[in-house]
């Protein structure tokens, strides 16, 4: 036997005699002391944020109201920094890529452009809904989308702005009903979103199909056409699913409601 199988063997020794307690082993290797809650104490917001993950990464799927326990967390979570800082990371990689970019500038390359929770914001409205605790209701929504007043996601905002200014066209491709068209325009226009391609909106024909059904049929339509969809922005996953997608996609987060 070789010294090196015999350190191994008696590698495995050690490990067997510390009875596998994992985490004890990296505390070793790295000096960091996790936060787990002292005494099996649990860390408030510890799960939320492994619910958080799993809905980002869709894992979780399909779900009607987020979970009753995780509405404080989710308050911060969207409230506090973070939730700027993930969407800021989002629209840096986005623009990063997008001027790595040698465009035909011939007007044919465009960016898609989801509108709620990515160009514009409706925190407001849901701050004052349990963040998605309440389950969805399409009246008071309404409501508030014929007010106008949604602000724009400021991260958005700033991408949208650089991407015109490198020489791209932006498509708005939104689940919002073509009622709602005006109201809509109006409401870019006052967020600072002054210039588009297209605002393709959710005709009748197209009401009842879901939101990936829909989506992929308005883009398949746009390449058709001669567009290029050189990146596509949406905060769900239905954004960004289905065929065509785009060169790329950015997924921003929206822990607060799934749309199939
Ligand atoms: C939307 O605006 C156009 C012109 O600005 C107007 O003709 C039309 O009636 C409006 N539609 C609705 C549903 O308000
Ligand atoms: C986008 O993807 C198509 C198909 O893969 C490719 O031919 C094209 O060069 C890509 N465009 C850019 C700008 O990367
Ligand atoms: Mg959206």
């Amino acid at each position: 036997m070789g010294m090196l199988s015999l350190l191994l063997l008696f590698l495995a020794f050690i490990v067997a005699i510390s009875g596998g307690s994992e985490v004890g082993d990296l505390r070793k290797i790295h000096s960091l002391r996790p936060q787990f809650g002292a005494a099996g104490t649990p860390v408030p917001g510890l799960s939320c944020l492994s619910w958080r993950l799993g809905v980002e990464a869709h894992n979780i799927i399909e779900w009607r109201t987020i979970p009753q326990v995780c509405e404080d967390y989710l308050g911060h979570y969207m409230i506090g920094h973070q939730y700027k800082k993930d969407s800021e990371a989002v629209a840096k990689e986005a623009f990063v890529y997008a001027q790595s970019l040698k465009l035909a500038k011939d007007g044919k390359d465009i960016w898609v452009f989801d509108i709620d929770e990515t160009a514009l914001s409706n925190l407001p409205y849901y701050a004052d809904h349990g963040f998605g605790a309440e389950p969805y209701n399409p009246t008071l929504f309404k409501g508030w989308v014929n007010t106008g007043k949604a602000p724009p996601l400021p991260e958005s905002l700033k991408l949208y702005k650089k991407l015109l200014s490198i020489g791209l066209k932006v498509v708005f491709l939104t689940g919002r009903p073509e009622n709602q068209r005006n109201i809509t325009t109006i409401n870019l226009k006052n967020a600072g979103y002054h210039t588009w391609e297209k605002l393709i909106l959710k005709g009748a024909s197209a009401s009842g199909t879901t939101a990936v059904v829909y989506k992929s049929s308005e883009r398949e339509k746009m390449e058709r056409n001669g567009y290029r969809i050189i990146g596509n922005i949406g905060d769900q996953w239905s954004d960004i699913l289905g065929t065509p997608v785009g060169n790329r996609t950015f997924k921003l987060p929206d822990p607060m409601y799934y749309i199939n």
